[in-house]
Order: structure tokens, then C-alpha cells, then sequence
């Protein structure tokens, strides 16, 4: 389990999944996310099976009193490199823009520049998520500059903010 102010990152469990598949499953939460809904639970427990079987952990996000209210994981570990990029989901839309986010990527950031030596963890976001794109700056990444079309939504191409953090500027300026 790892702890921060607000939450709490503990390993996914088969019981969240249908949780997980709501959120998976709203047109809002997954707005911009790089997701094919609609997502069964079938499709879901595919997921699961490999996130467990793979580097790229996934942690479930929960308040101190219990509630699961998103997730938070790696995707393309390169231990090689020593650097992995990073997806977070707050999908209880109730809890959104209160901290939670940038509280789960702070502790996930301890942990993967501080427990796994991890120098570099970068990001994508879309240019108009803008919610996202503050948390990330508060949390300490840069903006490293934009990637053209880099996915397409609805007809059209988007841009997104490409943005990382170095091990070195963590542990000079860690919370
Ligand atoms: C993006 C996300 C992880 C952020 O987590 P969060 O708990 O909502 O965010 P936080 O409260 O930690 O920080 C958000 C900040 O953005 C600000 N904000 C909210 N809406 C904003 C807007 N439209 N424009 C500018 N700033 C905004 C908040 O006020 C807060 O800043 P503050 O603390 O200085 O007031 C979460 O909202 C989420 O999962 N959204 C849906 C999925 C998603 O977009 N994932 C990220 C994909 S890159």
C-alpha cells in the first residue's frame, strides 16, 4: 500500500473491475482517454489478466475512508532506460478537481523515482484538457512541447502536450 495526504495506491483487484468498466464505459470520464468503449466486463478481465502478468502495473486510486475512486498506471516500463510513462483516471466525476489526482501522481512519483530508480516518467495530455494539464504542472512535470495529431477523436486529429519529470529534478524539489 502507498500512502499520500489524500489517498491511497493499493493493486487492482478482480472485484473493481465493474467499477472500472462504468468509468471505462462514461463518454465524460473517458473524454480524453484513449479508449474504444463500449468495454464489457470480458473485455476487462483480458486486461487484467495481462496488467498482472506484466511490468506496466496498474494502482487502484482510493480515498483514506475506502472509496475506489480511480486508477493510476505505467505503460511501456523500460528498465533498460530506467524511464516508463504514466495514465491516471479519477472516475468518480464527484471527486474531480479536489486533489485527489495530483495527490495519486505524487505518490506514484515517490515511488517509481524513489523505490524503482526510475530517471525519467513522462506524459501525454490532450492541449484542451486543461484540468489535467494543471495537475501534471502542479506535481512538478514540464512541458516539453507539443506532438501534432498525434490521435484522432471524433472525426478529428487532436494535439496533446507531451510533458516529463527527471529523477534528479524530483529529489531536488520532492514534496
Ligand atoms: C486529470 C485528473 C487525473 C486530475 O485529477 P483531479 O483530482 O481532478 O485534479 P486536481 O484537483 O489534483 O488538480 C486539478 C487542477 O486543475 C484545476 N482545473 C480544473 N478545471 C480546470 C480548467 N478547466 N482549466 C484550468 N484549470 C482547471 C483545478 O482547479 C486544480 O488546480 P488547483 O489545485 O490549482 O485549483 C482527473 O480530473 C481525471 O482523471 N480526469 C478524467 C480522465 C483524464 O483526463 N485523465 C488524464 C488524461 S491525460
Amino acid at each position: 500500500m502507498l500512502e499520500g495526504k489524500l489517498v491511497r495506491l493499493r493493486a487492482p483487484e478482480r472485484g473493481d473491475l465493474p467499477v472500472f468498466v462504468r468509468w471505462i464505459n462514461d463518454p465524460e470520464v473517458t473524454e480524453f482517454l484513449q479508449f474504444e468503449p463500449p468495454m464489457s466486463i470480458e473485455d476487462e478481465e483480458i486486461w487484467f489478466q495481462h496488467m498482472v502478468q506484466s511490468k506496466d502495473r496498474t494502482f487502484a486510486i482510493e480515498t483514506k475512508d475506502g472509496r475506489l475512486i480511480g486508477n493510476i498506471g505505467l505503460m511501456g516500463l523500460d528498465l533498460r532506460n530506467r524511464k516508463t510513462e504514466v495514465g491516471i483516471m479519477i472516475g468518480e466525476k464527484d471527486m474531480w478537481s479536489q486533489g485527489y489526482g495530483s495527490d495519486a501522481m505524487l505518490v506514484l512519483l515517490r515511488y517509481l523515482f524513489e523505490e524503482m530508480n526510475i530517471n525519467r516518467v513522462g506524459l501525454y495530455a490532450d492541449v484542451s484538457n486543461h484540468r489535467a494539464l494543471r495537475s501534471y504542472e502542479k506535481c512538478g512535470f514540464s512541458r516539453e512541447g507539443v506532438v501534432r495529431q498525434y490521435r484522432f477523436k471524433d472525426g478529428r486529429y487532436l494535439d496533446s502536450v507531451q510533458m516529463s519529470m527527471l529523477q534528479e529534478e524530483w529529489m531536488s524539489s520532492r514534496p
